[in-house]
């Protein structure tokens, strides 16, 4: 078959649920690498007044300090202490020493200019066996590191929980285990408690997807877990914490606004016949809607799982529709890639689901970062389209947006990452138009601020703005440091500049 034909197949097969149209000239012009299907002209002002332009991390990506003040072990600890778990047997055990370098890696976001830092809270700092008394020495740093972002002037935007479970709760069951979920809430009001006052945004969980699916199904994650259906249990334990924590944070102070961060992706079907449209379809609910449904409206997306079997296998109680849900105040989207998504008839593992879904999509042309994944730029507004239709007049946050690129420093010392600058110069102008389209998109976080630990690559992909040498600790800006500077002074992308170079960049 032509890939044109294919791609306008493709398309059209989900063309049926709105939630899904997709447009088949701009996907083909996507893929065939002629760059994002933008407007003819874009102006620099094209974000909206007050767009609040920022960084993001996470605490155990950049905090090392992984023993000290009386901080608990967490599950990546284990995992990533665990040999053959992580590339080159990288661990968190230093980082990039953000515990101690706090204070010089803030100053580097002023000097960027942004607007909003989003980091996250370790809760084993916080109750380093997952229960009991908070220990003050943790809850003590967050205290310095938002009050100095607060002297910066840039927004503090916390997440309570971006992976890091306490080791004894794992121990005890982990996600798949009911109770963490009011262990999940009891600490969440010890972390409002004591920083409320000065903090007024708030996001529970970091991508609940990713950390239930790759830490209990895949098992490339903490705690390393495959058994698909530990991993439909924790999937709901999530959702019962999501909204225990977010009415716990209510009662503290009903003022605060409350939200969660979703890793969303466009799905697309592997092939034009309908058992792929199909799997495609039930893909995107499983991936996209999974813990936005339970909290916006109390259940979960039809025709995901086997319907006789969703009360067993989620573990479900009477009452539970009224514990998930959550009427969140925003609602923050991370976006990298798109999957491609075919039937497969004899299961999966997940009852019902009968998915076999790729991210590195093996369409050409094949454009992809260093870490293989797809780029997809076009994938951002399709998203980001379909998801404010979800969710309606909720504001969204890009809560995380990025790249690896492992470019490093120059004879002249400098890291010329003209890749970087093209990736997110390219998903920057599709979430123009998504915003000028009415998407009510009022923040983008760039992913990362730093280099870090990147999970199970371990050091080997660098996502950062601020290339960072492991063995000095030296922070160096990025040519990419310098132009996302640029874009925040002008709160937007100027479409002036000579574009070949960065579009031949990308390919
Ligand atoms: C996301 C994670 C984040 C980072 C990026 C590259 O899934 O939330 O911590 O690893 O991917």
């Amino acid at each position: 078959m032509q890939r044109r034909e294919f791609l306008r197949l493709s398309s059209l097969a989900l063309a049926g649920g709105s939630l899904l149209a997709r447009g088949p000239l701009a996907l083909a012009d996507a893929l065939s690498g002629k760059g994002p299907a933008s407007p003819a002209k874009a102006l620099a002002d094209e974000f909206p007044k007050g767009f609040l332009w920022g960084s993001a991390t996470g605490a155990y990506q950049v905090e090392g300090a992984w023993n000290v003040d009386g901080r608990g072990e967490s599950i990546w600890d284990r995992f990533a202490h665990t040999p053959g778990k992580i590339k080159n047997g990288d661990n968190g055990d230093v980082a990039c020493d953000s515990y101690h370098r706090y204070r010089e890696d803030i100053a580097i976001a002023a000097r960027l200019g942004m607007k909003s830092h989003r980091y996250s809270i370790a809760w084993p700092r916080i109750q380093p066996a997952g229960k009991g008394a908070a220990n003050a020495k943790g809850l003590d740093y967050y205290k310095r590191v938002t009050d100095t972002l607060l002297e910066a002037g840039i927004r503090p935007f916390p997440t309570l929980y971006h992976w890091d479970l306490p080791q004894p709760l794992e121990d005890a069951g982990g996600w798949p285990n009911r109770d963490t979920a009011e262990r999940f809430a009891d600490y969440a009001k010890i972390v409002i408690d004591a920083l409320g006052d000065r903090i007024r945004q708030w996001c529970i969980f970091n991508e609940p997807k990713t950390f239930t699916h790759c830490g209990y199904w895949q098992g490339n994650h903490a705690p390393g877990r495959t058994d698909p259906l530990a991993f439909l249990r924790a999937t709901h334990t999530v959702n019962l914490a999501q909204g225990m924590a977010f009415r716990a944070i209510k009662a503290i102070d009903a003022k605060l606004e409350v939200g969660g961060v979703y890793d969303t992706q466009p799905t697309y079907p592997a092939t034009h016949s309908e058992a792929d449209k199909l799997a495609a379809q039930r893909w995107y609910k499983f991936i996209n809607l999974w813990f936005l449904e339970p909290a916006l409206k109390g259940r979960y997306p039809a025709g995901v799982l086997t319907p006789e079997r969703q009360t067993d296998l989620l573990g479900w109680r009477d009452g539970d529709e009224a514990t998930v849900r959550a009427a969140l105040d925003f609602v923050g989207i991370n976006y990298y890639s798109s999957w491609i998504v075919a039937d497969a008839p004899n299961g999966n593992g997940v009852p019902g689901l009968n998915t076999k879904a790729d991210w590195a999509t093996n369409y050409p042309p094949h454009h992809r970062t260093d870490n293989g994944w797809d780029i997809y730029p076009k994938g951002f507004y399709d998203i980001l389209t379909d998801m404010a239709e979800y969710t309606g007049h909720l504001p969204i946050e890009i809560t995380e947006n990025g790249a690896a690129y492992n470019t490093a420093p120059g004879a002249d010392g400098h890291v010329h990452d003209v890749a970087r600058i093209a990736w997110v110069r390219a998903h920057l102008l599709e979430l123009s138009r998504a915003i000028r389209d009415g998407v009510p998109v009022r923040a983008y976080h760039h992913w990362s601020l730093l280099d870090n630990f990147e999970w199970a690559d371990g050091y080997t992909q660098r996502f950062g703005l601020v290339y960072v040498d492991f063995a000095t600790q030296q922070r160096t800006l990025k040519d990419s440091a310098h132009w996302y500077a640029k874009v925040i002074g002008a709160n937007g992308v100027s479409t002036d500049e000579t574009n070949a170079r960065l579009e031949s960049a990308l390919r």
